[in-house]
């Protein structure tokens, strides 16, 4: 629709217009902040958001009550309640290759004991390509069905598992407490003539069955859901009250007997080849099932296993997923743009005039670092037989699952004969100041982190994001209006906005795209999170090399800011007593520990960090509580031969029940468990006067 001058909209076009620009925005928000692909660009979204602004300006008595000024781009799962899941819902690490896939046999055979020959089985199953669903039945009934959300939390969407038809809303001969965990997803017929609806509709379409999926799933009315057609398989649970089974196979079985639709193609494989042949034959099929799956999963298929196996942090150690190859598409690189990320780093991302890879539009790939262009590897070594990507060139795209698009070949037939090498900058292209390659490092950063604004939104994005600060209504975008507009330069600005603008809050309103609500609720959630606990804040910080996990292994080490100020500060010369202590941390390595400590010493850095702890509250950290657990808060060195089961079961085990296990025995260590061989810390144990523990006496304390 041609959209007319403002000046010249009657008031029944404007209304009419305001109808359809809330419609559209709220739509954009959805795909935005929902998993499913953004439908909008960047600047069209503005756009349309900021013609909506001018209409209302210009016909104030035809705002909208869900007028999109009032949005802080709100995520659209807003509409939905949060929901904890009772256990964390897990995702799957990837094997690439076969020699992955071999290595991934070897981890658990190591982590169990067993040796090559001793006879271990799996389930294969396929790798659903849709959005995972739990779904909590008490006493035989549905009573919640929950998004996986960030795996902790998800979104309460029971009203819509209601309407899919695969989805039971009673049970008979089920424990009292199932939650069953699935897939749902859309066929592909299913998707094709949802499309041709939404088209004759002139509805959005969608670009892929998952979008699909996911966009029908999450919507706020359940009618819309009842619409679409959605699909579900079981293929594994969360909180039980009772055992399913003893194999995975089984209580597959027992799902699909108490009604639940489990995949076919399930099934029981005796060791590495087997998985493989049937990891083929999936991949024969692939074409003619009807949906879209990425690879083959595969699970130890013994419960008593799984259970001695665990998880990592988000990934159970007991199954992985094998990936199928990456999908591939030739297309034109229309340019090179180098942006400037978090810590400095340059990255090189390609402009490609859009090709569909797999049914996704893809427009950008990254191209890694310099090197990646040139056409060397990290050691110098050729790739892509040593042709370098230019401007100009035509490029295999290449796209494996989620993961960021990348140029794997170049086609010199048809490179122009005018297309020159690229150069890569040695300056920042943000700030001008030098970028520079240290040795051994394959990417260039940006030398001046305090003036470069490129890092300075960046590492303002990260603190607010969801690991950090989390907090509703900034997210990255209202950080870059806010950076700017010289209202934030810095995290501890971000707690002095409402001082400085709250009595002139008429300022922020008046901002495209605020409204009092928005404002005062943007005010809120700030002031909410002045109180933060210590891991998150050392996350949020955004220290290179400093993760998520590690800043929590780091704030249940130290407990309180102070503890761990002083830590860094005694460390400074990254010798001595505090600096062996941060290395002893099970889970942080030197590369990080410098990294750690070089940032907290140094003056400027320290002065940014410095004024943003004065305004919060800094919730002390606590080893995990466990209850009844004899070793919770202890620290543990495991030292020898453990004979009943691996170290690194061992580790496993005492961290499930709430112990730090360290690699070096101190007078902070609790109990040292010494195994045959045990040599100098056993001996350090003794002569420090520690609880020295032998493997059986270990095991009667924390139970077999
Ligand atoms: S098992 C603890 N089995 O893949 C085990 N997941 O990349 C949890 N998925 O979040 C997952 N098909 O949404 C499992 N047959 C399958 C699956 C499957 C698809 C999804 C699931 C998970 C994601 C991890």
């Amino acid at each position: 629709m041609a959209e007319k001058a403002i000046a010249a909209l009657t008031e029944a076009q404007a209304s009419e217009e305001l109808a359809r620009l809330a419609h559209e925005l709220a739509r954009a928000d959805q795909a935005y902040h929902g998993d499913d692909a953004p439908v909008l660009s960047d600047a069209e979204y503005d756009r349309l958001k900021r013609r909506n602004a001018e209409i209302e300006a210009r016909f104030p008595a035809l705002r909208r009550d869900d007028s999109p000024s009032d949005r802080v781009g709100a995520a659209p799962s807003e509409g939905f309640a949060k929901v904890r899941h009772a256990i964390r819902m897990m995702s799957l690490s990837n094997a690439f290759s076969d020699e992955e896939l071999q290595d991934f046999d070897k981890g658990v055979r190591r982590y169990l004991g067993l040796g090559a020959d001793e006879p271990l089985s799996y389930t294969a199953e396929p790798k659903i390509d849709g959005l995972s669903l739990s779904l909590r039945y008490e006493n035989g009934r549905l009573v919640q069905a929950a998004t996986r959300g960030d795996g902790a939390v998800g979104e309460n969407v029971t009203a819509n598992a209601l309407m899919i038809d695969d989805i039971p809303d009673r049970i008979d001969g089920a424990p009292d407490l199932l939650e069953v965990r699935g897939e749902v997803y859309m066929s592909h017929a299913d998707f094709e003539a949802l499309n041709l609806r939404q088209a004759e509709k002139s509805a959005r379409t969608f670009a892929n069955p998952r979008n699909a999926a996911a966009g029908s799933l999450r919507q706020l009315d359940p009618e819309v859901t009842r619409g679409r057609p959605l699909k579900y398989f079981a293929y594994s649970w969360g909180a039980l009250s009772a055992r399913l089974a003893d194999t995975q196979m089984a209580a597959i079985e027992r799902l699909s007997k108490l009604g639940f639709r489990t995949n076919p193609l399930t099934k029981v494989v005796e060791d590495v080849d087997a998985m493989l042949r049937h990891y083929a034959e999936i991949e024969a099929q692939r074409a003619t099932l009807g949906y879209d799956i990425d690879g083959v999963v595969y699970k130890v298929n013994a419960i008593d296993l799984q259970d001695r196996l665990g998880f990592r942090s988000t990934t159970p150690r007991w199954a992985i997923a094998h990936k199928f190859p990456a999908e591939l598409a030739w297309t034109w690189l229309d340019g090179i743009d180098v942006q400037v990320g978090r810590t400095g780093a340059l990255s090189p991302v390609a402009r490609l005039r859009p090709v569909t890879v797999g049914g996704v539009v893809v427009s950008n790939a990254t191209l890694h670092n310099e090197d990646y262009i040139a056409g060397r590897d990290a050691k110098g070594e050729p790739i892509r037989d040593g042709k370098d990507i230019r401007v100009g060139d035509f490029v295999q795209v290449y796209r494996a699952g989620d993961v960021i698009p990348k140029i794997a070949d170049v086609d010199l037939e048809r490179r122009p004969k005018d297309a020159q090498p690229f150069e890569f900058p040695h300056l920042c292209p943000q700030c001008g100041s030098d970028a520079i390659r240290e040795p051994g490092d394959s990417v260039r950063r940006c030398s001046d982190g305090l003036i470069c604004p490129a890092q300075a939104v960046e590492r303002l994005k990260h603190f607010v994001s969801r690991a950090a600060f989390d907090i509703d209504g900034l997210g990255a975008k209202q950080v870059e209006q806010f950076y700017a507009d010289g209202w934030i330069a810095e995290p501890a600005d971000i707690f002095t906005l409402e001082e400085r603008f709250g009595s002139g809050m008429q300022q922020l309103k008046n901002r495209e795209g605020w409204g009092e609500k928005s404002a005062e609720n943007l005010f809120r959630s700030i002031r909410e999170r002045r109180r933060i606990p210590l891991g998150r804040l050392i996350f949020a910080l955004g220290i290179r090399h400093v993760g998520e996990q590690a800043s929590l292994l780091l704030a249940r080490t130290y407990g309180t800011w102070e503890a761990f100020e002083t830590a860094m500060v005694d460390a400074a010369l990254m010798e001595g007593p505090a600096w062996d202590a941060i290395l002893a941390i099970d889970g942080v390595g030197r590369v990080l520990a410098q990294s750690l400590v070089a940032t907290m010493n140094q003056d400027a850095e320290r002065a940014v960090i410095d004024r943003l702890v004065a305004l919060l509250e800094i919730e002390e950290a606590e080893a995990p509580y466990v209850a009844d657990s004899p070793v919770a808060n202890k620290t543990i060195v495991f030292t020898g031969t453990l004979e009943r089961m691996t170290r690194a079961e061992a580790k496993a085990r005492a961290e499930a029940l709430g112990a730090k296990v360290s690699g070096s025995v101190s007078s902070k260590t609790d109990i040292v468990v010494a195994g045959p061989g045990a040599g100098s810390k056993e001996k350090k144990a003794r002569d420090l006067g520690l609880t020295v523990l032998d493997e059986d006496a270990w095991l009667d304390l924390v139970g077999r």
